[in-house]
């Protein structure tokens, strides 16, 4: 794929619904007493890999005029061949926990990045519950015999992780007696907001932990799934990096343990405001309007992004590094080892394709620190087959002086099929 200089942003959208809350909508419809609809289902391939999953399982979907129906009140049946994963972490880790609580037994694969990533952290909890999981050598391919009597555990996250807290709540519905998860920083809560919108109360305390009790029984319902904002940030980014610029998204998810990087934005000057903000199905929702330019520079602090704001920054880090390289004294990540286990080594993938483009950026243990602002140049930029590299540098080459391209561009698909699209749309040359 090849990509141009731009000069602005301009228009008005909305989004393909969230790709985390579309999996758990999917798993929560699946597993509810009876009929369940889910409007604005994310339209990422790795949404599509749970659909699959839990057909297979023998779950009753049906899609119709744009809207997904399950049938609810079925039993999960052990399934003929492996689950195909694809290259979803979420579908692997939170099925896994679903799983774990059923009386079934299942094979989960993945493609070559998937079967690359740590399952460990998922195994320990979901076998203390009393599933048994079989892994080579604590990576996928996953053999997991579900547990016949599920036991509720009390259980401290080694890393903060909310595949992991949601593997052990979905475990946990199975389970007789409380099933708490401490987490040491918090991390995205989609799945407590849905159990209780769909009757399973969550408690939730100030000393990050979460508590259910179980067996409880998830009702049927029907759901909104919110605009996808870790989609949205690739198009506020290039706004506020292009003068000029005028970005509507409307019906956005603006969940704080998701849009921290609106903040982080803002600190660095950019011109971003939320309207119209709404509670939809116990997801913040709203409107989103970016004018293009950076205003008054950031202070030191708001340039180090590090500690317990990590989680919430999580799938943006590669995003707000590549938007660092613009602004005054560049900016600096710490305590984000985590990303060396995403989709790809996402601290090596971002430092070198900054590199590429004649960034000044160092590689840390846990973080980066970039130097800015830099004028970036057209490159050859390789996505390492992750989604969340290829759209971050393809913002990158709308700043850049010259052409770019991006190797491997189609791996965007995995969270955001229509994103070259839709970029070329909102894209004035
Ligand atoms: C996700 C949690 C995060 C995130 C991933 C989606 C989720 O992963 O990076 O893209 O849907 O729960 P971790 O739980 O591994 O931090």
């Amino acid at each position: 794929m090849k990509l141009a200089p731009a000069h602005r942003i301009r228009g008005r959208i909305s989004l393909p619904g969230d790709k985390s809350i579309s999996h758990r909508a999917a798993l929560i419809a699946s597993l509810a007493e009876g009929p369940s609809e889910i409007s604005n289902f994310s339209t990422a391939r790795d949404c599509a890999s749970t659909l699959a999953c839990l057909r297979d399982l023998g779950v009753a979907i049906e899609a119709r005029n744009g809207k997904l129906f399950f049938a609810g009140g079925q039993k999960l049946r052990t399934p003929d061949e492996p689950l195909d994963c694809g290259n979803s972490g979420s579908t692997m880790r939170i099925l896994a926990g679903v799983l774990a609580g059923h009386d079934v037994a299942a094979e989960l694969i993945g493609d070559e990045s998937l079967s690359s990533r740590p399952m460990r952290r998922i195994i320990e909890p979901l076998e203390l519950m009393g599933a048994k999981i079989e892994s080579t050598d604590g990576r996928p391919p996953l053999k997991i015999r579900g547990a016949f009597e599920p036991k509720p555990i009390t259980y401290q996250l080694p890393v903060a992780s909310a595949q992991v807290k949601s593997a052990i709540l979905f475990a946990g519905l199975n389970a007789a007696g409380r099933t708490t998860v401490n987490e040491t920083s918090p991390s995205r809560d989609h799945t407590e907001r849905l159990f209780n919108g769909f009757g399973v109360p969550v408690e939730t305390s100030a000393d990050l932990s979460v508590t259910l009790n179980g067996p409880a029984r998830l009702s049927s319902g029907s759901i909104m799934i919110p605009g996808d904002v870790s989609s949205a940030a690739f198009f506020i980014a290039a706004a506020m990096l292009l003068p000029q610029s005028d970005l509507v998204i409307e019906g956005v998810g603006l969940n704080p343990t998701r849009a921290a990087f609106v903040n982080v934005f803002r600190s660095w000057g950019a011109d971003i405001l939320q309207t119209d903000l709404q509670t939809e199905h116990n997801e913040p929702v709203g409107t989103v309007t970016v004018r293009g330019g950076i205003g008054q520079t950031a202070t030191t602090t708001d340039r180090i992004l590090s500690g317990s704001l990590i989680p919430s920054l999580i799938d943006e880090l590669p995003l707000l590094a590549v938007v660092g390289t613009q602004i005054e004294g560049g900016m600096e990540i710490r305590d984000a080892a985590e990303l060396r286990h995403k989709e790809s080594d996402r601290l090596a993938t971002t430092a070198k394709n900054l590199r590429a483009m004649g960034a000044e950026v160092e590689e840390l243990p846990d973080g980066l620190r970039v130097f800015g602002p830099t004028e970036l140049h057209g490159a050859l930029i390789d996505s390492h087959g992750d989604h969340r590299i290829a759209m971050a540098f393809s913002v990158a080459a709308l700043v850049a002086q010259g052409e770019s391209e991006i190797r491997g561009a189609e791996a965007a698909a995995v969270s955001f099929p229509e994103f070259f699209e839709l970029l070329h749309t909102l894209t004035e040359r």
